[in-house]
């Protein structure tokens, strides 16, 4: 396709509507007026046929009114986007669970059938992956990361690249960059970072991305070191586009040109079209900047038309791409829709995504529970539909398979379920607890279903105390006082803070948001069905005041032992609390036991540009089959910079059936030691290193290792 030629019969008004997004629902509106003139997308009738892309839409009926005549003109096909998320029909577990798995191929997987589902509906453009790292479980949005490490974050993201596109949609990587350091955890707040910390933590899983080559990457909210995303040169065009090499689509975040006003940074829409446009933020999403000043902008000679001509043809280009071009509602496929959307291999996926990303926490021996067991299921969570999550997208509770739901149909009987009170953080009404009391008398076990309200993480949605509700807090309390055993399944889309709570409880369960087939893989994983193999990828705090906490820490100028109180003046620590979380990244448990024995490594010398293997031996120990992951850390114990007490460079997931053992091997090279070193390189330093293998990262075998030249 020839885009200069395209380009060059476009007048500038037209030029700046390729560059911006507006909603979809705005079109349908403005579409729908009768009266000409009417605006609701900000964009007069007579021009929407101009605009280049819409956003966030419910399927094919209005994907087609989108794009019906009037706007989508001959060669001027509109892209269709939307925050595919984790699912589109067929909701899947949250991101912070699917990282939790640490199966790639299943994160792929998970992509790859919510793709297939959104294309037969007409989305070109998912606004995922999101990688970005979080530290802070008071900020909402921890639930669509695959959590606190970069490694694992990098390579999460680039599976569900891949997964995007081999279900035929483009994809969004975002948010660029360091949008989870929000201060305080509280959403689209300052990010402050230093020029180290930026390279070596935040940065690093969106360029890992990069290497997939993703259509696109999202700019966020944040200012960063003073400076408004959408302005920072040094990140966008410096490093994204010149050093990366970036030459995708760039678009910001929902009105975040825009926002610059706001941010103290740019006096008006026109100045912050500007910016943001020198900057190379090829789509404008939904603040108009650049519909309403681009083209006053470049005849006054403050944007170059070349470097609007080359914006729009990253735009052209990722529609001639998508095939838009030869049909302006590609991949749209009713039969598809009908045959594929919920259909049993996406349910397939979605349960063994639910039993993978659910962690065991704790457990007595109470777990797994026997088909004849009097149980009873209590709480907000036992018998609601409501599991799907954040950005629950097109799915339907009535789609939902509930815990009473799943239990019932895996134990062929009746299971009494009382939900007591609401899961809403300010629930007060306990007017639920005696029907719950006398039901949770009269079984053995009470299953505790308990959690946050699904819409109380996410977007907008931070929490200043991220313990569990207060009302259910009560409500353990009581149903303890019956002496009953009691397995809490808990809900949430962040990290909770579980110290007062663990101790009710004989297991606890964490199952995230898990999405359509959550009540089947609860009611599997509670019977035994399957063996719990999830892994926690946030470090859960003791209490709210250690936040941000993360494995990946420095060991300070006085180290102090992170789980003991004993001599702690003068060293840095709580005086009123330890420094270690109450469960640490990843961690989980499983029905089975695993031992890992006799860390072994093929040298302790490593000379520049050689390899070596550093190895241990895995059993399982216990009565049944199942899965751990091992977890490969490094210490560079000197460094030009200093380095954290621990670096996750490597994991495997391992099956094995009970009584079987296997060595499990990790090979190390200068590109596992490697970090941005105090002059800027990103190099592997000579001296001496410990190398970690865990099945969590505070429990580890250790081995040195030197590296010389
Ligand atoms: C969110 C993005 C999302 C966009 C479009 C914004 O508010 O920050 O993550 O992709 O809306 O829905």
């Amino acid at each position: 396709m020839d885009y200069k030629k395209i380009i060059a019969n476009m007048t500038l008004e037209e030029k700046a509507l390729q560059l911006s997004q507006v909603a979809a629902a705005d079109i349908i509106q403005d579409a729908d007026a009768v009266v000409t003139g009417i605006s609701h997308s900000g964009v007069p009738q007579e021009h929407l046929g101009e605009l280049g892309s819409a956003l966030n839409f419910s399927g094919i009926e209005a994907a087609e009114k989108i794009r019906s005549a009037s706007f989508a003109k001959k060669n001027k096909p509109l892209l269709l986007m939307q925050d595919v998320v984790h699912g589109y029909k067929t909701v899947y577990p949250l991101n912070i669970a699917i990282g939790g798995t640490f199966d790639l191929e299943l994160a792929e997987k998970c992509a790859e059938m919510s793709a297939i589902e959104a294309r037969a509906n007409g989305v070109n453009v998912t606004f995922a992956p999101m990688v970005d790292l979080v530290r802070d479980a008071r900020w909402g949005r921890v639930n669509e990361s695959t959590g606190e490490d970069p490694y694992l974050n990098g390579l999460m993201g680039r599976a569900s690249i891949r997964g995007y596109r081999k279900g035929g949609i483009a994809c969004c990587v975002k948010h660029f960059a360091a949008y989870g350091a929000a201060e305080s955890g509280r959403d689209y707040n300052t990010t402050d970072i230093s020029d180290h910390a930026l390279h070596e933590y935040y940065l690093k899983s969106y360029l890992e991305c990069l290497k997939e080559k993703p259509d696109m990457v999202m700019t966020s909210f944040n200012l960063l070191n003073g400076i408004p995303m959408n302005g920072h040169t040094e990140l966008l065009v410096d490093l994204l586009r010149e050093q990366e090499g970036f030459d995708g689509v760039v678009i910001s975040d929902y009105g975040g040109i825009g926002e610059m006003i706001s941010h103290g940074y740019a006096e008006d829409f026109k100045e912050c079209a500007r910016i943001a446009a020198n900057n190379e933020v090829d789509i404008d999403m939904c603040s108009l900047a650049y519909a309403n000043h681009l083209p006053e902008l470049v005849r006054e000679g403050k944007v170059s038309e070349e470097k609007v001509d080359r914006m729009v043809e990253r735009v052209l280009r990722l529609k001639d791409k998508l095939g838009l071009y030869q049909n302006a509602s590609v991949g749209i496929d009713e039969e598809s829709d009908k045959t594929y959307c919920l259909s049993g291999g996406a349910r397939e996926i979605a349960r063994r995504a639910a039993e993978d990303g659910s962690v065991l926490l704790e457990n007595n021996g109470v777990l797994p529970l026997e088909k004849d067991a009097k149980i009873c299921l209590i709480g907000p969570y036992a018998q609601t539909q409501e599991l799907m999550g954040e950005w629950a997208c097109l799915g339907k509770t009535e789609n939902v398979v509930s815990v009473k739901e799943g239990v019932e149909k895996l134990t062929d009987k009746s299971v009494p379920a009382v939900s007591a009170c609401s899961a809403h953080w300010n629930a007060t009404d306990e007017s639920g607890f005696d029907e719950a009391l006398r039901t949770a008398k009269k079984s053995d076990i009470i299953v505790a279903c308990m959690g946050e309200y699904c819409k109380e993480s996410g977007e907008s949605h931070s929490r200043a105390a991220i313990t569990l509700a207060a009302l259910q807090v009560k409500l353990l309390h009581k149903l303890k006082e019956t002496g009953k055993k009691i397995v809490l399944v808990l809900f949430a889309g962040r990290p909770l803070a579980l110290t007062e709570v663990a101790p009710l409880a004989d297991a606890i369960l964490f199952c995230w948001h898990p999405g359509v087939e959550g009540g089947n893989a609860i009611a599997n994983l509670l019977y035994g069905e399957v063996n719990p193999n999830g892994k926690i990828t946030m470090s859960f705090p003791r209490s709210v005041g250690q936040c941000p906490i993360y494995y990946n820490y420095f060991s300070s100028g006085r180290p102090k032992n992170p789980d003991t109180a004993e001599n702690y003046l003068y060293t840095t620590s709580y005086l009123d609390e330890l420094n270690s979380p109450l469960y640490p990244f990843g961690y989980g448990l499983s029905y089975t036991k695993f031992e890992l024995s006799e860390i072994g490594i093929s040298s302790s010398e490593m000379k520049r540009g050689e390899r070596v293997i550093v190895s241990a031996t895995l059993k399982n120990t216990g009565k049944r089959d199942g899965r751990e992951v091992v977890q490969l850390y490094i210490h560079d114990k000197f460094g030009s910079c200093a380095r954290p007490v621990k670096e996750l460079k490597g994991f495997q997931k391992i099956a094995l059936v009970a009584g079987e053992e296997r060595r499990v091997r990790f090979e190390i090279s200068e590109e596992t030691l490697a970090y941005f070193t105090a002059s800027g390189e990103y190099r592997a330093e000579e001296g001496k290193f410990e190398i970690m293998l865990g099945t969590n990262s505070r429990d580890v075998l250790k081995t040195k290792l030197n590296l010389y030249s």
